[in-house]
């Protein structure tokens, strides 16, 4: 039997993710919730990504013999077996959020059955982390200038047991976010008056800062980022002219299970074959650093198609429903991550509001399968799937 989990009564009010969104933008001084919501230039494609998954229309399967407890979600991604199909995407800065940070939001993962994974720029060191959290974690990896510097990381991941490293490429510059810029959410803060007063609207938010302090844990023991502003650490720290050259380098050092995210074309998959990548995260970074890229889902198919099963491919970004993820698994995907869900959930309630967000994600995609007849994800294919005009794809 599946088992209803109990959460409290505010919690239970959030049917899905954009009910807790809302309570999340309650909760959340507006820098803080932008920094979370907010896209790059004028967020057209933040809108795409989610809009993309409307496009699709499901065709359930009638008389398929099926009951809900029989329903299989479980997959394989980066050497993992996962019990659901929706891994936490790595996001920097929990802390921020609430207190409770990366430390709850990976036992709770765990919990629920999925993968981790941890942001390089994370405000727990990887080590302490893997102290806490036993779960299957990924390390995410953003390239730097010195290979010395990602050999260091490397090494310490995998003596800290993550499984697989996942290379963030798409930043080789800062973004332009205009809500945090407005707002003055950048490295060191320099918050607009606006954003003060939102903060003093917000005590409880401010209480649970109390003793806090924004650093890149990982990070501390090659610089000491409170000195370092944000265009020193994009413009001379990260900035490293990433070539294939570098990614077959990281893939040979690392040896093991391998994602590269941030893929948004048919090409750019077929090379991530050729340089020894074991996983496709085909992702626009949630729009938060480019805008009007494609949405990811627009560009599944093809990147699918390109690479056929070379590599495992995993759709990233504007999941929020159940039957997002499913449409994604049936044009092709191994599995989906996603953060936004997950950081609302931490905002509305700490550890108690990430486990009430995996909790809607993953019941959702459980009644969905149902409905559609799929008794496990292999079922799934383009055949499900109508454009809402009616044509197959
Ligand atoms: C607050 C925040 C911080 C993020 N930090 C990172 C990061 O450190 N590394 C990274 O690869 N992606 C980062 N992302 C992007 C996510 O991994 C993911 O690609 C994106 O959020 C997907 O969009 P969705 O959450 O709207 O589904 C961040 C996203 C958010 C919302």
């Amino acid at each position: 039997m599946t088992e209803a989990v109990k959460f409290s009564r505010r919690l239970e009010k959030c049917h899905n993710i954009h009910d807790l969104q809302r309570l999340a933008k309650r909760k959340l001084p507006n820098p803080i919730y932008d920094h979370i919501a907010g896209g790059a230039d004028d967020e057209v494609s933040l809108i795409g990504n989610e809009a993309a998954f409307a496009r699709y229309a499901l065709v359930p399967r009638q008389c398929a013999g099926l009951e809900l407890d029989a329903v299989d979600m479980s997959t394989t991604v980066l050497g993992q077996h996962l019990e659901w199909p929706v891994i936490c995407s790595p996001w920097g800065m929990q802390s921020l959020v609430h207190r409770d940070g990366e430390v709850a939001m990976a036992q709770e993962v765990h919990r629920s059955g999925t993968a981790f994974a941890l942001s390089g720029a994370s405000e727990v060191s990887l080590e302490d982390l893997s102290r806490e959290a036993s779960g299957p974690s990924f390390f995410n990896i953003i390239p730097t200038r010195s290979r010395e510097l990602m050999e260091s990381l490397m090494e310490r991941a995998r003596a800290a047991g993550y499984g697989a490293l996942i290379v963030t490429v798409d930043v080789p510059t800062q973004g332009n976010r205009e809500r945090s810029r407005r707002n003055g959410l950048e490295l060191p803060p320099s918050f607009s008056l606006a954003g003060w007063m939102s903060i003093a609207m917000h005590p409880r938010w401010l209480f649970d800062k109390i003793g806090y302090k924004m650093e890149f844990a990982n990070y501390t023991q090659y610089f000491s980022p409170p000195e370092r502003d944000l265009d020193w650490l994009f413009n001379e720290f990260f900035t490293c002219k990433l070539n294939w050259e570098t990614m077959a380098w990281l893939a040979e050092t690392w040896g093991g299970p391998i994602a590269i995210k941030g893929v948004l074309s048919a090409d750019d998959a077929r090379r991530s074959v050729d340089a020894g990548l074991s996983t496709v995260i085909v992702s626009n970074q949630g729009a938060r650093h480019f805008d009007t890229t494609p949405a990811p889902l627009s560009v599944l198919a093809e990147i699918c198609d390109a690479v056929g099963d070379q590599v495992e491919v995993v759709l990233d970004g504007g999941i929020r429903r159940g039957t997002d993820v499913l449409k994604a698994i049936a044009i092709g995907a191994r599995a989906v991550s996603t953060a936004r869900p997950f950081a609302y959930g931490l905002a509305a309630a700490g550890r108690e509001g990430a486990a009430r967000a995996l909790d809607i994600l993953k019941t959702e995609i459980r009644r969905d399968m149902c409905f559609l007849g799929a008794g496990c994800l292999a079922d799934l294919t383009r055949a499900d799937l109508r454009l809402w005009q009616g044509e197959t794809l």
